[in-house]
């Protein structure tokens, strides 16, 4: 299995590595990534290329401190 990983950036978005990341649409069209094994996605909401970062959350001042945390674990399905 190839491995990808989504780092929550503190006061900046969420960056994805992997050797093939697929971000669809809700409709499942794939984004054109043109090969990249890195992307960063919008956390602050004020990206002009949602879903994608574009640097924004520097000049809004976005703040988030995000610390790794344990879920609980996940209800029974009816
Ligand atoms: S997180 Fe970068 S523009 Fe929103």
């Amino acid at each position: 299995m190839i491995e990808t990983r989504i780092v929550v950036r503190n006061n900046g978005p969420y960056r994805i590595e992997g050797d093939n990341i697929i971000i669809t649409d809700e409709a499942g069209r794939p984004y054109g990534l043109a090969g990249r094994t890195v992307v960063s996605l919008c956390r602050c909401g004020t990206s002009a290329t949602k879903p994608f970062c574009d640097g924004n959350h520097n000049r809004v001042g976005f703040q988030s401190q995000c610390e790794a945390l344990e879920l609980p674990p996940p209800k029974p399905k009816p």
